[in-house]
């Protein structure tokens, strides 16, 4: 597969001039969120990037950035289906030693567009920057928004095993049944998902 540094990409799961179930688009997020119809996308899910000055952006000014991340998100917005759901995980802008936690900053962009909150996910992995001057970061998070209270939320799909699977009611009118769904449970908003770094021996391209 391709991936030259300076390459960004946006996956649309598109129901738009195509047959397919996704398309892969390439190119500037903008300008290919602008050729999309109002209220065709059931789901955006994107990581953008943190102005960090990473190899893919130029850090640059966080009013401007918050202020081009505005514009992302009104286009989302803007084509996410009445039904949709918005995904926008993100980590921490860092400038002076100072953290700014990007989805405190960009929650207003979706609250003031009447988008609810479902859950804030934390997204907690064990590898990082070593701090020296403040708690290592080893978090981060997805904002989980919905553009109306009619929205998909396949639950069983995604239970994860009991803790005590096969623990009963002991008295009452239930004695003797399951207390807890044999199903499994809400897996909750705290994912524990190990990062892979540069130097780990799972890395297998890049
Ligand atoms: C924080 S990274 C996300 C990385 C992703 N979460 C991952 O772990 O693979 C930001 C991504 O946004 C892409 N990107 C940067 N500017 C973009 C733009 N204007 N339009 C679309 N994608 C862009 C970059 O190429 C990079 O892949």
């Amino acid at each position: 597969m391709r991936h030259p540094s300076n390459m960004s990409a946006l996956t649309i799961s598109a129901s738009f001039s195509t047959s397919k179930q996704a398309v892969l688009l390439e190119g500037d997020c903008l300008k290919l969120l602008s050729k999309i119809p109002d209220g065709s996308i059931r789901l955006v899910v994107t990581s953008p990037p943190y102005n960090l000055g990473k190899s893919y952006e130029r850090k640059g000014d966080f009013e401007k950035y918050l202020s081009w991340q505005d514009k992302v998100i009104t286009e989302c917005i803007r084509v996410l289906h009445p039904e949709g759901s918005i995904c926008w995980q993100v980590g921490n802008y860092v400038h002076d030693g100072a953290i700014v936690p990007l989805d405190i900053a960009l929650y207003p962009s979706f609250a003031q567009r009447n988008l609810k909150l479902r859950n804030r996910i934390v997204w907690h992995f064990e590898h990082g920057l070593h701090c020296t001057r403040r708690l290592s970061g080893r978090y981060e998070t997805i904002l989980w928004f919905t553009k109306s209270d009619n929205y998909l939320f396949d639950l069983d799909s995604i239970r994860v095993p009991q803790k005590y699977p096969g623990k009963k009611y002991f008295k009452g009118p239930k004695a003797g049944q399951y207390s807890c769904n044999p199903l499994g449970k809400n897996p909750g908003d705290v994912w524990v998902i190990p990062n892979v770094k540069n130097n780990h021996v799972e890395k297998t391209w890049g």
